[in-house]
C-alpha cells in the first residue's frame, strides 16, 4: 500500500501519548510538532489510528506540500493537484484552512480561492465538479499554511474524534474525551488498581477509563470515519482492524467507581454508561466527596473539580482546601491526579504535587497535578498553603504493552 506523509493533531501536553500510541501501531518516522505528531503510514495505518489511537482529535493524509507566496501560486498549485484520484464528481466536499506566519493571511479567502481551483480542474476535463456542502460532506479537504508552506491534505476523521458516540448527555463543563483519555494514560495508570472519580459530571473521565482497562477501541462507539467515503477506502481492510480490536475486548480487573453529589449530574453519567454497555462495570453513586470511602488500600483518583466563572474565588479556595482535607482525611495510600485551570486555588490543596504536567483544558491552561496521599499527608496542617513552583513536564514514559 503507498505510504502518506500524515500528521494527528491533539491538544497541548498530549504530544507525548500520542506519539506513543502512534509508535505502538507501526506509524514511522514520528517527529513531534506542536500540538500533533506527523508520521508515516499507509491507508490501513490512518484506518488503524482512527479506531484506536485514544489521544488524536484527527488524523490527516497530506496530499500536496507546495509554498505559496500569493494567491495566484496557491490557484495554480491546487488546480495542478490531480483531484480525480480524490473526489468522485458526485461527491461534496468541504475546505478548512488554518494560516500561520505567512503571506497569505486571510483564510476564507484562501479556501473561497481553493475551491475555484478545485472546480476549474474538473472543469478542465470537461468533468462535472463536486460541491462544497458542509452539512453532508463526504470529503474533508483541510490547507495548513506556514510560514509559505501550504499542506493540502485529506481529513480521515472528519468530525473530530473526541466525538466518540457514547456521550448522548452533557452536564455542566464535560471534559474533552481526548484530554480524559490522556490524562489517564499520563497518569501511569494500567488498570490494575482500583479507580476513582469522585467528581464524575457527565461520566467522561471514568468511561474512558474502563474503555482504556477494558482494551474498548476509542472509535468503538462511533457510527463512521471520513475515510469511508476515500476513492481508496478498502471495506475490507477496514472491517478487519475492527474484528480483531474488537476480540480483544477484555473484563475489567479493579473497581472504577465515578460519584458525584449531583443528582443531575449523576442521572447524565448513567444515561452514558448505559448507551457505552459500561453501566454493569462502573458503579456509580451520588455522594459527596467527603462521604465517599476507598474499597481497597490502593487505588487513584482522577478528576476535574469545578471551576469557572460561576464560582467566586472565595468558593474556589474552600473547594480545594476541602479537597486537601479529604483526601488527606480518607485516601491514604492513592494517588490523586487533578485537572485545575483555578492555578493560584490549586495550592489550596495544601499538599506537594509528586507529579506535574501541563495542558490545556479549552481555551484555558490547566495543571495536571499529582499528589500522593501517605500516613504523614494527615499531618499536613489543614489548609496549608504550598507553593506550586513553575515547572517543565515530567516525561511521559511509554506504557507498557500486554
Ligand atoms: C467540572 S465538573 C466535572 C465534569 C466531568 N469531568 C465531565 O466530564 O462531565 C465538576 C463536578 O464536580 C461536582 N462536585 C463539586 N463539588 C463536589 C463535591 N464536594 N462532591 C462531589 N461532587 C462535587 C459537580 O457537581 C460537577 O458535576
Amino acid at each position: 500500500m503507498t505510504e502518506y506523509t500524515c500528521v494527528a493533531k491533539t491538544f497541548t501536553g498530549l504530544e507525548d501519548v500520542l506519539y506513543s500510541e502512534l509508535k505502538d501501531l507501526g506509524a514511522k518516522d514520528l517527529e513531534k510538532i506542536k500540538r500533533g505528531v506527523k508520521f508515516k503510514g499507509d491507508n490501513e495505518l490512518i484506518f488503524k489510528a482512527n479506531y484506536l489511537v485514544r489521544t488524536a482529535l484527527r488524523i490527516m493524509k497530506n496530499i500536496a506540500v507546495f509554498e505559496v507566496t500569493d494567491e495566484e501560486s496557491l490557484y495554480e498549485n491546487i488546480k495542478k493537484i490531480e483531484w480525480t484520484d480524490y473526489l468522485y464528481k458526485n461527491q461534496t466536499f468541504v475546505i478548512n484552512t488554518d494560516i500561520f506566519h505567512s503571506d497569505l493571511t486571510n483564510s476564507a479567502y484562501v479556501t473561497l480561492k481553493a475551491k475555484d481551483a478545485i472546480a476549474d480542474h474538473y472543469r478542465a476535463k470537461k468533468l462535472t465538479r463536486p460541491s462544497v456542502n458542509k452539512e453532508n460532506t463526504d470529503i474533508y479537504i483541510n490547507i495548513h499554511i506556514s510560514h509559505n508552506i501550504c499542506t493540502v491534505s485529506l481529513d480521515s476523521s472528519g468530525e473530530s474524534l473526541h466525538k466518540r458516540g457514547y456521550k448522548i448527555a452533557a452536564d455542566k463543563a464535560p471534559i474533552n474525551e481526548v484530554l480524559a483519555a490522556g490524562m489517564i494514560q499520563l497518569s501511569g495508570w494500567k488498570g490494575d488498581i482500583d479507580f476513582y472519580d469522585p467528581m464524575c459530571g457527565s461520566g467522561t473521565i471514568p468511561i474512558e477509563a474502563a474503555m482504556f482497562a477494558m482494551d474498548i477501541p476509542a472509535g468503538y462507539y462511533r457510527k463512521s470515519f471520513a475515510f469511508e467515503k476515500w476513492l481508496d477506502y478498502d471495506d475490507e481492510v477496514w472491517q478487519k482492524i475492527k474484528a480483531e480490536a474488537d476480540e480483544k475486548l477484555k473484563d475489567l480487573e479493579v473497581n472504577i467507581i465515578a460519584s458525584d453529589r449531583s443528582e443531575k449530574a449523576v442521572q447524565i453519567a448513567m444515561k452514558n454508561l448505559k448507551h457505552a454497555g459500561l453501566h454493569k462495570d462502573i458503579e456509580l453513586v451520588k455522594t459527596y466527596f467527603d462521604r465517599l470511602k476507598p474499597k481497597s488500600e490502593k487505588g487513584i483518583l482522577i478528576f476535574n473539580p469545578p471551576y469557572g466563572m460561576r464560582l467566586s474565588e472565595k468558593d474556589i479556595i474552600k473547594t480545594y482546601k476541602e479537597i486537601g482535607n479529604v483526601l488527606k482525611r480518607n485516601w491514604t495510600g492513592h494517588k490523586a491526579w487533578i485537572i485545575t485551570s483555578e492555578l493560584k486555588a490549586a495550592k489550596f490543596i495544601g499538599l506537594h504535587p509528586s507529579k506535574r504536567f501541563k495542558l490545556n483544558n479549552g481555551p484555558k491552561e490547566a495543571d495536571f497535578l499529582c499528589f500522593d496521599i501517605y500516613e504523614g499527608s494527615k499531618k499536613a496542617k489543614s489548609g496549608k498553603v504550598f507553593r506550586l513552583e513553575k515547572k517543565k513536564n515530567t516525561t511521559f514514559k511509554k506504557k507498557k504493552q500486554s
